[in-house]
């Protein structure tokens, strides 16, 4: 299972970042599409590394630019295995005045854009097969104050893996919702300070926010074990909390 060829979608930074450095730190071949085409910007990362990166520009809400990045991607690589559904916006506002138009941005990159997405990857997939690893979140289930449209996106995340690993499983592609709970990265270091840092630390039966090398890890794991059977399902990455009376 290594060597593979893995598109990962918003590698620019944070969880999508950790994510395309720990595939290719397994082995393999990493697509890294970003807005500015720069790949991963948390850091160059090592030359062995960087080897393996293939960063290509890509604006997840432009269907026209996922279509051409997997073609490119495949062309570079000669194939395509798998793809990684991570880039993601968070909006939040008061539902009783939240514009139409950030309801309909949160949902065209955090659900449409992952539909999209699935369907221009599956002509790489379909002959050979592969995984599609989306990232959801633990608010999916949730009822979220302010956060209406954020849920309602992830929501469709998990509705969106299911229907396709129903559909695609007879081509042999997987399809599967990672869907993290409170992860501390260098974007949110700030706010993960102060109350909500009490409040995690009360409140997630493991102590604290979860980290991105933690999905980076369970994402790797995924690709790393050839589990048929396994597909559909949403994996709560949230150190129980979403489960926690
Ligand atoms: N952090 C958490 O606590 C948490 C919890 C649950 C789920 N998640 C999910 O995990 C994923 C990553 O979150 P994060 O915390 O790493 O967020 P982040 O630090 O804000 O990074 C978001 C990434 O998505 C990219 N992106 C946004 N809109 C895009 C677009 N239209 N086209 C291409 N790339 C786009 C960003 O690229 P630019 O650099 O170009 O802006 C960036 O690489 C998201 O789906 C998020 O909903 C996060």
């Amino acid at each position: 299972m290594s060597g593979q060829v893995i598109a990962v979608t918003g590698a620019s930074r944070g969880i999508g970042a950790a994510i395309a450095l720990e595939l290719a730190r397994r082995g393999h071949t990493v697509g890294c599409l970003t807005r500015r085409g720069a790949g991963v910007e948390t850091g160059p990362p090592a030359p062995e590394l960087a080897a393996r990166m293939v960063n290509i520009a890509c604006d997840v809400t432009d269907e026209a630019a996922l279509r051409s990045a997997f073609a490119a991607l495949a062309g570079r690589a000669g194939r395509i295995d798998g793809l990684v559904n991570n880039a993601g916006i968070h909006l939040d506002g008061r539902s009783a005045e939240l514009p139409t138009g950030v309801y309909d941005q949160v949902m065209a990159t955090n659900a449409r854009a992952v539909f999209v997405a699935c369907r221009e990857a599956h002509r790489h997939l379909a002959a050979r097969g592969g995984t599609i690893v989306n990232i959801g979140s633990f608010f999916d289930k949730l009822g979220v104050k302010r956060n209406l449209a954020y849920c309602a996106s992830k929501a469709a995340v998990g509705a969106i893996t299911r229907c396709l690993a129903v559909e695609w499983a007879p081509q042999k592609i997987r399809v599967l919702d990672v869907a993290p709970g409170y992860i501390a990265t260098e974007l949110n270091a700030e706010a993960m300070q102060g109350k909500l840092k009490a409040f995690l630390e009360a409140r997630v039966p493991t102590g604290g926010p979860g980290t991105a090398q933690d999905v980076a890890r369970l994402v790797a794991a995924l690709f790393g074990e050839d589990v048929p059977f396994l597909t559909g399902e949403t994996i709560y990455l949230d150190g129980g909390q979403g489960m926690a009376h």
